[in-house]
């Protein structure tokens, strides 16, 4: 054995590399004998060559040892064929041959959750993007469609219920208490969506009939005590399948669809052709254990998952460098879904949140990479917020330039020229380009290039003519690997408000394609109120020289309301950013916006609940060159109290006015819910002595687990017996349902409180805790280190802990390991002592011998 193996650096895949396939695998079958302990997999694939050459089949293979090869009925000697880094390698001499082969599996040893692996008693399966070679040898290649066969058998009594992609054809029992089940899918898919689960599951069953008149069989299928947990889901999916059709003209395939929920998942969950499997925090909701952010992060990952029947299944990536193709614009249907179902303004709103939240870091840091990305090591590292989220925001910014029903006839050619195809990102830009008449040359760059633009506007005007100049200038900054940029066009919706009425002329999309523009607009007797990138219509971030009079302006009467929101935001961060930066701020203005915003009537209570909200911590660190995340706390903790102390009454009186009788998921009982929580929060913070009380009270009355959260939340913040004895009867109450006691240990991560690092510390060894599920590990670790002041303690203790837990958890789930590093990547920001503790710790990692390649990629990215 080469000793230097596990030292050597893994390949680097190209996008630039792509190559047509050598051999395609028009059919496959796939014979599983399944058993916790030893699973058999025979699969027998029809090969065909593709084009003129001589080239060996390779099969990847990913710890697979083949027991039995064979070609054409004849089994192979070992001469005949070879392993290379993992693969099958095998000489066929025809254009067309029948390739079978025998491995076994382990899955209750497989803790990586990719291929196939157990999870609560039950065997399922997960292969995006490369898990499949886990489970059989195959060319794992997205652009490799097949049309499976699937026989599954197993002990009836552990695993009464055996399910697969497409349709059930067949059932029976066989010998020594096993029997079988046989389903097959008509639609050629890749092998990144190929499923099966097996187990003793309970289903919801339910209809919906397609607009074309058909009746598809819904299931969703759960431990039996979950049931009464899934109506959410279900109708969910209802919804979406309903929606799809409305906006999109597309409708479901089969004759069933079935989604599983598991409580062992790496990521949201997964769009396998008709079998959906779900990470069990996307399915189960009651009031009394999910959030309404719960509720509505089901409902949009059903919708997410199964709006990619047709954004993902039907038309399918031909590469993973391509993955934005399905993953941006189907979030991008998603988001507009839930805001379908609910409010506009305030799902843009949450959007963008956690945009600047989660991809406007990434997009600044050493892991920025395009939304089509060049290359990778590991392509799970590339399931990212700019693959997905931005990627969603190019969708909406080409439907914003389209309008509706250009943008609906280019999604209709899209879908009706590559159904059935693994396509590029190229090809759904030229079939915008086609269907929607428009030219997206420099567009294209938004997929080239990385980083978030800055666009600079000052606004000017002239008394004497009546005119108003408005001068923008746009960068990219330089990003790994992409020193210099081009200027990007870049759509913003503009409006010049009048100071006198508090209106304006009308909204207008101006297009900016070069470093510097000029705009002109006449008939301006007086200088308006500039509003700008409106509704978010391009992922930047807008400087201007607003005075703080005109943002208290745009918070009080901009009709748009991203723009009111943001107006209100860049309010309070200019205040903030006074205070941190030791000037004494003008907090009044803050102050004086929340009371004129509280008090508006006009306004739905769930919007006020998100213009009041100061801005994060996080997103207060990002505003700045140099991170100082006590300062930021001290300042923000400041305005807060001052907040809270000089609103007080109203404080009160919202909280009390919005106690509700009875729990309902309307959107006005979910805003009341979320303005009603805002206002306890400020009333906490505003240091009245009754607060933990207050708050001590709301979390033992209510009726549902939105207000209950809050408030253990707001008590989680600050010293009291109330915080004590909360926490404790939470914990008692939910100590044997793993999804709510998450958020036991998610609470006390994100909580600011002095003693959160410690903390973190006591929970990694509670005994509730464990490596081997990640949601817990994303609940504890995930979340302290999502928690600006308390991960960047001076003395460098966070970072280990979450160093310790890379560490821990890498040699069982690799993917889940590689997602803790990022936090650690972005010393460059804050300042030489936290630097070199954060350097100290990734150094750390990358000196373990046989890291993954997963956390070695990012780790590697991060130290640069
Ligand atoms: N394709 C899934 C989704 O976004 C995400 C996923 C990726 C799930 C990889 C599992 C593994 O819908
Ligand atoms: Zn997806």
């Amino acid at each position: 054995m080469d000793i230097h193996a596990s030292t050597a650096s893994p390949a680097v895949i190209r996008r630039s590399d792509y190559r047509a396939p050598d051999w395609l695998v028009p059919d496959i079958a796939l014979r599983f004998e399944l058993d916790a302990a030893l699973t058999t997999v025979r699969a027998t694939l029809s090969v065909t060559r593709n084009g003129q050459h001589d080239r060996p089949l390779r099969l990847d293979g990913d710890g697979l040892v083949p027991l039995e090869v064979r070609v054409d009925g004849r089994v192979l000697d070992q001469a005949e064929w070879h392993l290379e880094a993992g693969a099958l390698i095998l000489t066929l001499p025809n254009d067309a041959h029948q390739v079978e082969t025998l491995v076994e599996l382990a899955p209750e040893r497989n803790s990586k959750l990719m291929g196939l692996y157990a999870s609560g008693g039950l065997l399922c399966t997960q292969c995006e993007a490369e898990g499949f070679r886990r489970i059989t040898f195959f060319p794992d290649r997205p652009d490799i469609l097949s049309r499976y066969s699937v026989h599954m058998s197993a002990a009836k009594a552990r695993f009464p219920i055996l399910l697969a992609n497409g349709d059930p054809v067949e059932q029976g029992e066989g010998d020594n208490g096993r029997h079988w089940a046989v389903w097959n899918d008509p639609y050629p898919k890749p092998c990144y969506l190929f499923a099966l689960v097996a187990g003793d599951l309970a289903c919801n069953a339910d209809r919906f009939v397609t607009m074309s008149g058909r009746e598809v069989q819904l299931g969703i299928w759960v431990k039996e005590a979950d049931l009464p947990r899934t109506a959410h889901a279900m109708q969910a999916l209802k919804n979406s399948m309903a929606w799809d059709e409305r906006v999109y003209g597309r409708e479901y395939d089969l004759d069933v669809f079935n989604i599983v929920a598991v409580a062992d998942f790496n990521f949201g969950a997964m769009e396998n052709k008709g079998l959906n499997i779900f990470n069990s925090r996307y399915i189960l909701a009651d009031p009394d254990t999910a959030t309404d952010i719960d509720y509505d992060g089901v409902e949009g990952v059903v919708a997410h998952e199964y709006f990619h029947n047709w954004s993902g299944n039907r038309v399918t990536c031909r590469d993973w460098f391509q993955l934005s193709l399905k993953e941006g614009f189907t979030v991008f249907r998603d988001q507009n879904f839930s805001a379908d179902m609910g409010s506009h303004a305030v799902k843009r709103i949450e959007d963008v949140r956690i945009l600047r939240a989660g991809q406007f870091p990434e997009d600044s840091g050493p892991l920025a990479h395009p939304v089509r990305p060049e290359s990778y090591m590991e392509i799970s590292n590339f399931y990212t917020a700019t693959i997905y989220n931005k990627g969603a925001e190019l969708i909406r910014m080409i439907a914003l330039m389209l309008g509706p029903e250009r943008f609906r006839a280019g999604c209709d050619l899209y879908f009706d020229r590559h159904d059935g195809q693994a396509a590029t990102c190229e090809d759904f830009v030229r079939a915008m380009e086609d269907g929607g008449g428009i030219d997206l040359g420099q567009f294209r760059l938004w997929y080239e290039q990385a980083g978030t633009p800055r666009v600079r506007a000052l606004m000017a005007h002239d008394p004497a003519s009546g005119t108003v100049e408005l001068a923008l200038t746009q960068s990219v900054p330089p990003t790994p690997g992409q020193p210099e940029k081009q200027p990007m066009a870049i759509p913003l919706r503009v409006a010049l408000f009048d100071r006198a009425t508090g209106t304006h002329h009308g909204d207008e999309l101006l297009k900016l394609t070069q470093a510097e523009q000029r705009f002109t607009f006449p008939d301006f007797a007086a200088a308006p109120v500039l509003s700008i990138n409106r509704d978010f219509s391009a992922p930047v971030i807008v400087d201007s020289d607003r005075s703080q009079a005109d943002l208290a302006f745009l918070s009080a009467h901009d009709d748009d309301p991203f723009a009111r929101y943001e107006a209100m935001q860049q309010l309070m961060v200019n205040v903030l950013v006074g205070r941190i930066g030791g000037q004494s701020a003008d907090d009044a203005a803050v102050v004086d916006a929340i009371r004129h915003t509280l008090t508006d009537s006009t306004l739905d209570p769930a919007f006020v609940a998100e213009a009041i909200r100061l801005p994060s911590e996080a997103y207060l660190g990002d505003q700045m060159h140099m991170v100082d995340p006590d300062a930021i706390h001290a300042a923000r903790d400041a305005l807060q109290h001052r907040i809270g102390a000089e609103l007080e009454p109203l404080w009160r009186d919202i909280h009390a006015r919005l106690r509700a009788n009875g729990f309902s998921l309307s959107p006005a009982a979910k805003g009341a819910r979320k303005l009603r929580n805002a206002a306890l929060h400020y009333l906490v913070a505003s240091g009245a002595a009754d607060g933990p009380a207050i708050a001590f009270d709301q979390f033992s009355q209510a009726d549902n687990m939105t207000e209950r959260q809050a408030a253990l939340g707001t008590l989680a913040n600050g010293e009291s017996a109330e915080r004590i004895a909360a926490l404790d009867i939470f914990y008692n109450r939910y100590r044997a349902d793993p999804l709510t006691l998450d958020k036991w240990f998610q609470t006390q991560a994100f909580a600011f409180h002095p003693g959160t690092v410690d903390l973190i510390e006591e929970l990694g060894r509670h005994k509730d805790f464990t490596l081997t599920n990640p949601n817990r590990v994303r609940a504890l670790y995930g979340a302290f280190s999502g928690n600006q002041w308390a991960f960047h303690h001076r003395s460098g203790k966070g970072y280990r802990l979450v160093a310790d837990c890379i560490l821990a958890l890498d040699p069982i789930n690799p993917q889940t390991a590689a997602r803790l590093v990022p936090p650690l990547g972005r010393w460059k920001r804050f300042g030489p002592e936290r630097a070199g503790l954060m350097q100290a710790e990734l150094r750390r990692i990358l000196d373990r011998p046989g890291l993954s390649k997963d956390v070695l990629e990012q780790v590697r990215k991060s130290l640069d």
